[in-house]
């Protein structure tokens, strides 16, 4: 099992982590099948449930980055690769079920794809997925070179493409893809922010990109409902307002997001009062 191995040889709690992750969600799925849990339409249920686990698979992949940063763990760089060709798999996974759902007519399966956006973009968003996925091992990485880089930001423009895939097929009930739409934001703000500062973002930083991004999620809330249904995108967002009701996704967004910053004054804390060699071993994973 040389792929949950370090490169010394040495067990990586960290693989091992991320091909938990990555695994238990199929395991799950295949419990509910054999348990008969998957209700009136179980393959419907199974296509639902890989395209959700695939893009959050996809962004724990792009959270890695900013999560060596904010925990000072170099090490975590080690689980990306999993969860990315996990999100990929998932992905496979969840065209091979539709095809399933459409008794293997690759006809009407091909020009479904072709005929309707959401699955136009999906499939899109796949054959990017496998690109990454199926370039991710040593030797391609070696061979290719600095172009790996270059073919490997293609995942930002996946990322947009499978939450747009998930909130067109969604239409109203899109408090999932919404919430996934603003930590996307968010990850995206961390990038950002660190090209235009030069250096990764402070607890201060931190706590400015949450409220940005859950201003953003809000924003995108309103908008969709205001182009999907003609209502009036400032009610949208005084919905907000109406916590008695419902916590809007711009909330679980805050929520998690201003969570980084809580995290980010803990990590800062300790390595300003751990030991010279703590110290220093936070500041090489910080780089
Ligand atoms: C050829 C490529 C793809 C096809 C044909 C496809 C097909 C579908 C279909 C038919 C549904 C709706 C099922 C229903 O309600 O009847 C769906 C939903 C979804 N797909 Fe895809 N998809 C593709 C690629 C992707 C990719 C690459 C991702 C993620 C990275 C993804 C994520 C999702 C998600 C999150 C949903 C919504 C699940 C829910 O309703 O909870 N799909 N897809």
């Amino acid at each position: 099992m040389a792929f949950l191995r370090e490169k010394n040889g040495r067990w990586s709690p960290e693989k091992i982590a991320a091909f938990v992750v990555a695994v238990l969600p199929a395991l799950w799925l295949l419990g509910r099948f054999l348990l008969h849990d998957l209700g009136a339409r179980p393959i419907t249920e199974a296509i639902h449930f890989t395209g959700e686990w695939a893009v959050r698979l996809l962004l724990l992949s792009l959270l890695i980055s900013p999560a060596r940063r904010i925990l000072g763990a170099g090490k975590l760089i080690l689980a990306r690769r999993t969860l990315g060709v996990a999100a990929m798999a998932y992905a496979l996974l969840h065209l091979s079920l539709y095809i399933l759902d459409q008794k293997f007519n690759l006809f009407v399966v091909a020009s479904e794809i072709a005929l309707r956006f959401y699955l136009t973009i999906g499939f899109v968003a796949l054959i990017g997925l496998i690109a990454l996925g199926t370039t991710s091992f040593d030797a391609v990485i070696r061979r290719m070179g600095p172009r790996w880089n270059t073919l490997h930001r293609i995942v930002y423009g996946i990322a947009i493409l499978a939450i747009i895939h998930f909130l067109l097929q969604k239409k109203l009930e899109i408090y999932e893809p919404t919430v996934m739409a603003g930590l996307l934001l968010w990850l995206f703000g961390y990038r950002l922010w660190q090209r235009l500062a030069g250096a990764a973002p402070g607890w201060i930083g931190l706590t400015a990109l949450a409220f940005a991004s859950a201003l953003l999620t809000a924003a995108v809330e309103a908008l969709w409902f205001g182009v999907k249904t003609g209502v009036d995108p400032w009610l949208v967002l005084d919905a907000n307002w109406a916590l008695d009701i419902e916590i809007r996704p711009a909330w679980w967004v805050l929520a998690v997001t201003l969570a980084v910053v809580g995290i980010k004054l803990v990590t800062d804390f300790r390595s300003s009062s751990g030991t010279p060699r703590q110290r220093m071993s936070v500041s090489t994973a910080r780089g």
